[in-house]
Formats: C-alpha cells, structure tokens, sequence
C-alpha cells in the first residue's frame, strides 16, 4: 500500500506493486566490504526488499526468497549500483545543443544562472528539471548533486524543487544562494528554512546548499550562508571551485576559514582547476571531495591539470547536460582515457616508450602505501569505483553507489547480448568500454522501476514530452535573439590577469581558410547564415 501511495505520488502509477523482486541469473558488480574492493559473482540474484539490497546470492535460483517475490530473469544481464552524479544544473536542459562550442567564458554570458535568467518562467524550469531528470535515470544515473542555480524568485526556485520530487530519482537538490536580480540572498535564506521545514512526499530528496560567493559575494551574504550551514546542517554544500588560471577561488582553505568544512556536513568542490598539496592535503584531512566533471572541463576550457593526483577525494559528475550525453559511463570512459593519455604524454616527454598501463590496485585504501601510485594509475575498476562508490562517500550515503546487502536498492541491469555488448568475460570493463545508455535494460530507484525493457516507467511521459519541447523552444528562440558575446581583454574586466587568448583553429576540409563552419541552431536561427562563411575565421592565415 505504502509503495503504491508514494509511486503514483510520483507519477509512476504502474511501477512496482510487489515488495520483494528476486533480479535471478546475473552478473553482479557488488562491493565486499572486507576486502574494500569490486566483487564479481557471475550467474547470481539479488534480492530487493522495499527499498533495500535484502540479499546476494551466488547462485540464480536460491532458496528462502519471499513466496510472492517478483522474479525478474536477468539471464546474461550485468547488475551494477544505479551510478551517481555529483556536478549537474538540470534547469538547463531546454539549451541542448545550443553550446557545442561555448567557451567557459562565454558561458558566463549565455548559458549561466545569471545570464539566462530571463528567459525562464516557473513552468519553463518544472519541464527542464524534470524532463532533464528522466533522461539521467534512463543513462542509469539514479543520483544526482543538483547545483541548482535557477534561484530567480520564490516560484522559479520552487518549480526546480516540486520537478525533482516529482522525478523519482534521488536528488540532493542543492539551491545556490547567491544573489540574482530581485531575489536577494536574504530572502533566499527564508525560503530555504521553509523548504527545511517542508515535509516531501518521500525521502528521494534531500535538501542541500549552493553557494560560490565565498570570495566574490558580499561578505554580509557569506557570513549569513556559513551561518546556516552552521545552524541548519545541512546534508551537503557544493561549490563551484575554479582557481588556476580563473581569478575566482572559492578554495577549501578559504571555505574552512568560514568555519564550514570541517563539520557534518558533505561539501563537493566541482572542477578545482586550481588544486594544490596544500588544498588536497585539506580535503583528506576534512574527507570532502571534487566532484571531476571530465567532458566539460574538456569542453569549456576550465582545466583540471592536477585532477587525477587525488582520485581517493574524487567523484564524477556531468555538468551542464546542454552541451553532451548525460550518462556517467561516458564521463567514467573519457576520464579513464584522459588520465591515461596524460599519464603517456609524460613518459614520451622524456622521449620514452610508456611500457605498462597503470593497473588495478587491489587495496584499494589499505594497507596505507600499498597503492602509492593510486594518485596516478587509472584502471577500468577505479573508474567504476569512481562512477558509483565515490560519488555516494562524496555525499557521505555509505549506503548508495555499493551493492551490498542493506544499501539501497539503486540499481542499473545492463543487456550483456546487445550487438555492443556481445564477448564480454570482465563485467566492469564491459560496462566503462563497451556500454552505452542503449543497452541499459533496467532502473531501479530505492527499489522501483524506473525504467524496465528499455523504457521509462514514468506514466505522463508522453505529455512531458509535448510540455518541453514547446518550453524549450520558446526558450530557444529568445536565446537567438541576443548575439554571441565576442570577447575581447580581460575576464569580467579583471586587471593585470586573466586576459583572453585564442586556441589555435584546426580544420577538417582541406584547402586554405575552411574555417569553422555554422552551427545548426535551428529553423528561427536568424544569425547562422552570417555567422560564419567558410573562411571567415581563417582570411588571416
Ligand atoms: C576537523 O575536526 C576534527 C574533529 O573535530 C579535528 O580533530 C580535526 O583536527 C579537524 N581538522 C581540520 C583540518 O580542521
Ligand atoms: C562557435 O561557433 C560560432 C559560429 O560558427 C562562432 O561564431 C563562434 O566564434 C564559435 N565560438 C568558439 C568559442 O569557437
Ligand atoms: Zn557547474
């Protein structure tokens, strides 16, 4: 009755009815405590009780299971934890496509909190939010970090918060309480301790802070931020920590300055291009996390140059789902390769031939030196671990990101048969190599389907669908009527630093000035036709 109650709440009024599902004949990635590593069991079950892992089991068939348990066949199916991602803005859903080229800076004028802003309403964000949210629970992404920035008045805040709940993912909804236009970091507070008090319709969401005024906002606001954080205790706190070559630092030593690192609460640091010993050594010290969002740093330009030296303090995360794939696969695939590309390029710098790939590390934390190299070495397991288990120690939920008997019963059951799929004998390296979000069968969120053969179990669907397109596209049509911001001196006007420079162009159709090319920006996209003329980037070369 309870599971019933709360699903179609949650607008999922045909998912799971049975309080027990034997998942029966998988290969499960599941987590053994003991030995603090992966642990494969090969045609296997796993038994799910109300929202909980209630049993693992080496063999399909095993005895004991509750009579009126749902056996669900996962014959050649892969059972891993639902993955998590620890960096994401889902308002911003409505732009996809619209950045495959954006700069760091000059998302700072389009695509930000600040800049767009305006073209929201309340239903704008809902849809976003919402429609952003299902298609991370179909990549298998069951929980997510929500820096959530649509913070533009009471309303539109809501409607991000109302969408999460209504989603059936879990969500750390985590409102930035930084300034905008009308809605002042005051008023924020207030509604922030009336959502505190808010009793939600079930417990998938938990309530977090934003804030990366640490060094730029008004010293009054950051006082009455860390105040809260203070007071309230919140879950977690999240932070968009740039540093290097950016010249603003929300660091955790001046985070810990504010009296707010070192307390219960989990606080991520997404990004960290400006990582030191010295910064480092305080996130073990205080066991907080970055959250290493791998395609957007690469994307945007943010840089992560010592990222992968503190792989123990990492997690992954997706960033602004706008410009790229949502899954966390993809970021766990394109990190590994990076940090083994990276790790190569230092070998050949010494004009030597890298002879062995950094590989697995099978105590994991202990005993302490065993895994001198864990900073450095990267293998398809520590990617996995990445993708799930340090996510949930990133949120400090031991019980998330793990199969184990008790956690929560988040999970993804990957088709090991698809065309992609087919020849697997690692489990895990068929998930982080060979997988994408297509051969992802089955979603379970605190122990219901969310997705089942192939397709979301959320009922309304279908008109969601009609709501956002309508939604981004009114969206997208007040977007192409500002011009692209061209970018010329320094960041935001910064003096002495931080003065723009240019990549060097690299074409794909030979011949001299092929230039850039247009961007597809849609049927109303008045400015792609003159934007850029084969050569209009090139005349000087
Ligand atoms: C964090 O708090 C613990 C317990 O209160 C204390 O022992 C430790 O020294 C603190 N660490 C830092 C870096 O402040
Ligand atoms: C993105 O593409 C547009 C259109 O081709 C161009 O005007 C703009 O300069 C490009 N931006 C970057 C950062 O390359
Ligand atoms: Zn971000």
């Amino acid at each position: 009755m309870r599971s019933t109650l709360l699903a179609s709440l949650a607008g999922y009024t045909g998912a799971a009815l049975s309080a027990s599902v034997l998942l029966s004949g998988g290969t499960i990635i599941a987590f053994d405590e003991d030995t603090n590593f992966l642990n494969v069991i090969r045609d296997g079950a796993l038994l799910v009780t109300d929202d909980r892992i209630a049993g693992i089991y080496e063999e399909a068939s095993p005895k004991g299971i509750p009579v009126d348990a749902e056996i669900v066949d996962c014959t050649h199916k892969i059972i891993t934890p639902g993955f998590i991602d620890t960096h994401r803005h889902g308002w911003q859903t409505a732009f996809k496509t619209l950045g495959s080229n954006t700069t760091l800076a000059e998302y700072f004028m389009t695509f930000s909190s600040y800049a767009a802003g305006p073209l929201y309403t309340a239903e704008d964000v809902y849809e976003s939010q919402l429609a952003g949210l299902l298609e991370a629970l179909n990549a298998g992404v069951t929980t997510t970090l929500d820096h959530a920035h649509n913070m533009w008045s009471t309303e539109r805040a809501e409607a991000g918060l109302d969408a999460s709940i209504e989603s059936g993912a879990r969500v750390f909804w985590a409102p930035a309480l930084d300034p905008t236009y009308d809605y002042s970091v005051p008023d924020q507070i207030n509604d922030w301790k009336r959502w505190n008090r808010r009793s939600f319709p079930n417990d998938l969401v938990t309530l977090g802070i934003a804030y990366d005024g640490w060094d730029v906002g008004a010293p009054e606001d950051t006082q009455a931020v860390a105040q809260l954080i203070k007071d309230a205790k919140p879950a977690v706190l999240t932070i968009h920590w740039l540093g290097g070559v950016w010249p603003i630092d929300s660091s955790p030593s001046l985070v810990h300055s504010f009296g707010v690192l070192n307390t219960s609460t989990a606080v991520v640091f997404s990004h960290g291009p400006g990582l030191t010993a010295a910064q480092a050594e305080l996130l073990r010290a205080t066991n907080q996390f970055i959250s290493i969002t791998p395609e957007s740093e690469m994307h945007y330009g943010h840089g992560h140059t010592f990222s992968h030296l503190v792989h123990e303090q990492a997690a992954l995360g997706v960033d602004t789902h706008l410009t790229f794939s949502t899954d966390i696969i993809t970021q766990a695939r394109l990190w590994l390769q990076r940090t083994r590309s990276r790790l190569f390029d230092e070998v050949m710098h010494h004009w030597d031939i890298p002879s062995r790939n950094p590989s697995w590390c099978p105590s994991y934390f202990s005993p302490p030196g065993a895994c001198s190299q864990l900073g450095t070495s990267l293998s398809v397991n520590q990617a996995f671990l990445l993708a799930t288990r340090q996510g949930a120690l990133a949120l400090r939920r031991p019980d998330l990101g793990v199969i184990k008997v008790g956690a929560k019963a988040d999970l993804v059951i990957f088709d090991g048969r698809t065309p992609g799929m087919l020849g697997w004998a690692d489990p895990v390296a068929a998930v982080i190599l060979h997988a994408n979000v297509g051969d992802i069968t089955h979603v379970l969120v605190d122990g219901k389907f969310v997705k089942r053969n192939g397709k979301l179990t959320y009922a309304k669907y279908a008109e969601l669908v009609e709501r956002f397109l309508a939604s981004a596209e009114k969206i997208r049509k007040d977007f192409l009527k500002k011009p692209l911001p061209v970018l010329t001196g320094s960041f935001f006007g910064a003096e002495g630093y931080a003065f723009y420079g240019s990549a060097k162009d690299v074409d794909v159709v030979r011949g001299k000035g092929t230039g850039y090319g247009p961007l597809f920006r849609g049927a109303d996209d008045k400015t792609t036709a003159n934007v850029a003329a084969p050569g209009s980037r090139h005349d000087e070369l």
